[in-house]
């Protein structure tokens, strides 16, 4: 059995900033309370018409692959994790396959709907074909193109306000180096609250999953859906049941519950503390989240690397954006325990421990 390596990192925001006044002024909210509730100034939104999750993702792969010291037709598998796709099918894998021009290759391309989490799935899913020898180089990414399907009226300023857009990527690689690596990762996930930070429609699911849960909360469907609407009535449009929906607080207690939780869980496997931690990167969902969740490891400003307040939560994207982020600035150095763990829609959530 090999170990995995990170040989390559990158990532890539767009250049268009926008700060919590700009949105203030297309919808009733303010910097005060964006501030002070999540910790966000600004994030970026990616060109419309010009740029998409996919075209994103692969400016941070080329970085990734670049810092890795390989050829772009090196990459033998694609993984991609996303909620903010190109198209409702086919996945990104096969765009961002096709957007690093390396269709001839022919290499599998997965994508993974794991939301917030997505980049922690991957990197599981990755580390097990690293181990086993089956791939060599494998891209895996998280992007997000959130700005194109966002409500920017009041309506949706519980959720707009703290998304952006971004990219993160990293390539993977088995070693027979043992010092160093991907030490383990643990992923789980809770349906139960499916719906409680969701995105529903355009979807197949006609009402069923909210009857059957007795769902009160405004996701909205149209019983009058005929086979063949696009999942979706002119009504659901006109009332905003397109956009992403959560339930904030539900989403904040759970998460503070389970980042402790799977830390631990990802320590105990390789039987190291919290003491030996050197790095955490946390997703970043809110600023409150990954300091509560410091002071409950006992970790110092130091250890942890927080950039929401530049970016906003880039779901998928934001850890590995993190990650480079906090490489580039010489905050992790060879030997060094990193920690990576992130929560979010599904309810789904995991952690990663690497040796540097
Ligand atoms: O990565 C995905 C995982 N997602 C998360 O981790 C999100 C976790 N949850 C949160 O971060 C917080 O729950 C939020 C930041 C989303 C919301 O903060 P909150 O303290 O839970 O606020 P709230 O939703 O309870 O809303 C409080 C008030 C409401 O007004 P009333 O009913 O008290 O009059 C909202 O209508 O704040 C209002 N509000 C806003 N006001 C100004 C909601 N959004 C805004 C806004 N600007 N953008």
């Amino acid at each position: 059995m090999f170990q995995t390596k990170i040989a390559g990192l990158g990532s890539y925001v767009p250049e268009k900033v926008v700060s919590n006044d700009d949105l203030s002024k297309v919808m009733d909210t303010n910097d005060a309370w964006i501030r002070e509730r999540t910790g966000i100034e600004k994030r970026r939104y990616a060109e419309k018409h010009e740029q998409t999750t996919t075209t994103l993702a692969a400016e941070a792969a080329k970085v990734a692959v670049e810092r890795a010291g390989i050829e772009l037709t090196d990459i033998d598998c694609i993984i991609f994790a996303t909620l903010s796709p190109d198209y409702y099918f086919p996945g990104c894998g096969v765009l961002l396959q096709r957007e690093l021009g390396i269709t001839g290759t022919e290499i599998p391309a997965y994508d993974i709907r794991q939301q917030c989490s997505g980049f922690l799935y991957g990197l599981q899913m990755a580390d097990q074909f690293c181990k086993t020898g089956l791939y060599k180089n494998i891209l895996l990414v998280g992007a997000e193109m959130h700005s194109m399907g966002l409500d920017f009226s009041t309506r949706g300023r519980g959720v707009t306000v703290i998304f952006g857009d971004g990219a993160g990527a990293v390539i993977l690689q088995p070693t027979e180096d043992k010092s160093k690596g991907i030490l383990t990762t643990k992923v789980h996930s809770d349906g139960t609250y499916a719906e409680k930070l969701a995105f529903l429609n355009p979807g197949t699911h006609g009402g069923y999953h909210l009857d059957k849960q007795g769902v009160d909360y405004d996701f909205g469907y149209d019983k009058s859906i005929e086979y063949g609407e696009i999942f979706m009535t002119p009504g659901m449009v006109e009332n905003g049941h397109i956009y992403p929906q959560m339930e904030g607080q539900a989403v904040f207690k759970m998460a503070v519950q389970k980042f402790p939780e799977v830390i631990k869980e990802a320590l105990d496997a390789v039987s190291l503390a919290v003491t030996d931690l050197d790095m955490f990167i946390p997703h970043q969902a809110n600023l409150r989240i990954s300091q509560f969740v410091q002071k409950r490891l006992g970790l110092s400003d130091e250890q942890v690397h927080n950039n929401i307040q530049k970016y906003g939560n880039t779901t998928a994207a934001s850890v590995p954006i993190a990650l480079t982020e906090a490489w580039e600035a010489g905050k992790i150095k060879e030997g060094d325990l990193v920690c990576l763990a992130a929560f979010g829609s599904g309810f789904t959530w995991g952690s990663a421990l690497i040796r540097w």
